[in-house]
């Protein structure tokens, strides 16, 4: 089939390039200049695993175009998938000025074009009502038997998004149209197995869904945030509450890893959008209030506990962080807890060497000179006085703790995604914080062994 996806950004970039390597002709359209230049070169503007290689193969297999605007060849497609930015507007709410521009871009487009019929999809996630909008758009331009309305969420997460887009839990088509339904299942083909259903349902509950998965996502993961900080009360142990918990096939193991909360450029945006979509409809949605005020809460308790264990201030301390990225695996810090560490602590008068694997650069670009970069966890440590371990990556998880505190100019580890143990650490003489286990401090005369 031939696909026409606008927007050369995370998501469409990642939906172009996989449905290029299922078979179908796509063009990829990217107004940015620099992008253009980038993509048009086969290099991906961001890191996302296996994304690089697949972006050469199917460009060299002429199965993906690269191209600057949307043009009446454009409706030689099958379908267009809009794939704009929707970013969180100061009030909250998605801001759409992307998207209905794409719109008014194809209605124009379309008024001098010679074509049958094409499937026009948002795969952003949007607002409620959105795809009605645009249908009320295409109606008013007297185009509605040309231009066919849809949506199809995607639900890809960062760092692993080209394996989700084959292997998804769900297809979700909303659409009035049972022709448009059976468009979207070719173009699915592929894919689609018995036991991952593509499911046909109104364009409102599609563009609900989004919202509702990801948003009972991050108030799983508030609500076991805000155990965590209980069981440092308690004495109790959050990794093990929460694996008890997730052995229960009704709550699921999955989203209940304790965190200094949840961040990127997806949760915070939708919590809060799905937030103003129930007030717009006079519903206050309380449990996602709850979750949004939880996650806000969870990097100042996060700071507290750090201070703690430097005995009351950071000022004119050095603190290494593992980790500014807002997972593993992305090179992506937008709302990343480590961003609102990085700022607590230079307005603290703290002293920040870091290191990622794969977020210097966009840290870098952010906080320029105010933080010190390096390229591995032992020369970050180097004089500090703490370590934070902040995001989950893989480099983090095997590290030689004896090394590590010998460079340093204090043994303290605090770590904010339970990959070490009280036990490990303390035994490498470092007193510690384990987020959801409490402080432990090692005894005076077996810290002076090591
Ligand atoms: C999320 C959803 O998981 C995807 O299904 C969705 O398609 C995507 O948003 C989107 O709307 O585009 P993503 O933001 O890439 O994907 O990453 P997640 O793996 O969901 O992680 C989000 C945040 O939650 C991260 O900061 C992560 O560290 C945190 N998290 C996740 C926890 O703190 N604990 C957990 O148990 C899981």
């Amino acid at each position: 089939m031939n696909i026409t996806i606008i927007g050369g950004g995370y998501v469409g970039l990642v939906s172009a390039v996989c449905f290029a390597d299922m078979g179908h002709f796509v063009t990829c359209i990217e107004n940015n200049p620099k992008k253009h230049t980038l993509l048009q070169s086969k290099e991906v503007p961001f890191f996302e695993p296996e994304l690089s290689e697949k972006l050469s193969h199917v460009c060299n297999a002429d199965r993906l175009t690269i191209a600057p605007g949307f043009t009446d060849n454009d409706f030689n497609a099958d379908v267009i998938i809009l794939a704009v930015g929707t970013p969180m507007s100061d009030s909250g709410e998605a801001d759409l000025t992307y998207l209905f521009n794409a719109v008014k871009d194809i209605i124009a487009t379309a008024k001098g074009a010679d074509f049958e019929r094409v499937v026009l999809t948002t795969k952003s996630t949007v607002p409620v009502g959105t795809g009605r909008k645009i249908n009320a758009m295409i109606q008013e331009a007297q185009l509605s038997d040309k231009i066919l309305v849809a949506s199809n969420p995607e639900f890809l997460r960062e760092g692993s998004a080209v394996y989700d887009f084959f292997h998804p839990d769900r297809i979700i088509i909303g659409t009035d149209s049972t022709t448009v339904f059976e468009t979207f299942k070719q173009l699915y083909k592929g894919l689609h197995k018995d036991t991952r259903p593509i499911v046909h349902v109104s364009l409102e509950t599609a563009e609900l869904s989004k919202y509702a998965a990801n948003t009972f996502l991050a108030t799983k993961i508030s609500f076991i945030n805000e155990l965590a900080i209980l069981c440092d009360q308690l004495g109790a142990d959050i990794k093990q509450t929460a694996k008890l918990m997730g052995l229960d096939g009704r709550i699921g193991k999955y989203f209940l890893n304790p965190s200094p909360g949840y961040g990127g450029s997806c949760f915070p945006k939708d919590t809060h959008a799905l937030q103003s979509i129930g007030k717009h409809q006079d519903v206050h949605l309380n449990v996602v209030s709850a979750a949004i005020s939880a996650n806000d809460h969870q990097i100042h308790y996060c700071i507290s506990q750090l201070k703690t264990l430097l005995h009351g201030t950071v000022a004119d301390k050095t603190v290494t962080i593992l980790g500014t990225s807002f997972k593993p695996n992305t090179d992506d810090i937008r709302e990343s807890a480590s961003l609102k560490l990085i700022d607590a602590l230079l307005s603290d008068g703290a002293n920040i060497q870091f290191t990622d694997p794969k977020a210097i650069d966009n840290t870098m670009a952010l906080y320029g000179s105010k933080v010190t970069p390096f390229s591995s966890s032992y020369n970050a440590a180097e004089n500090s006085d703490a370590i934070v371990l902040m995001t989950e990556w893989n480099a983090f998880r095997s590290l030689d703790l004896p090394r590590l505190k010998r460079v340093m100019n204090q043994a303290n580890f605090i770590d904010f995604r339970l990959i070490y143990s009280h036990d490990e650490l303390s035994s490498a003489g470092f007193n510690s914080y384990i987020l959801g286990k409490g402080h432990h401090r090692v005894p005076q005369n077996v810290s002076s062994l090591n």
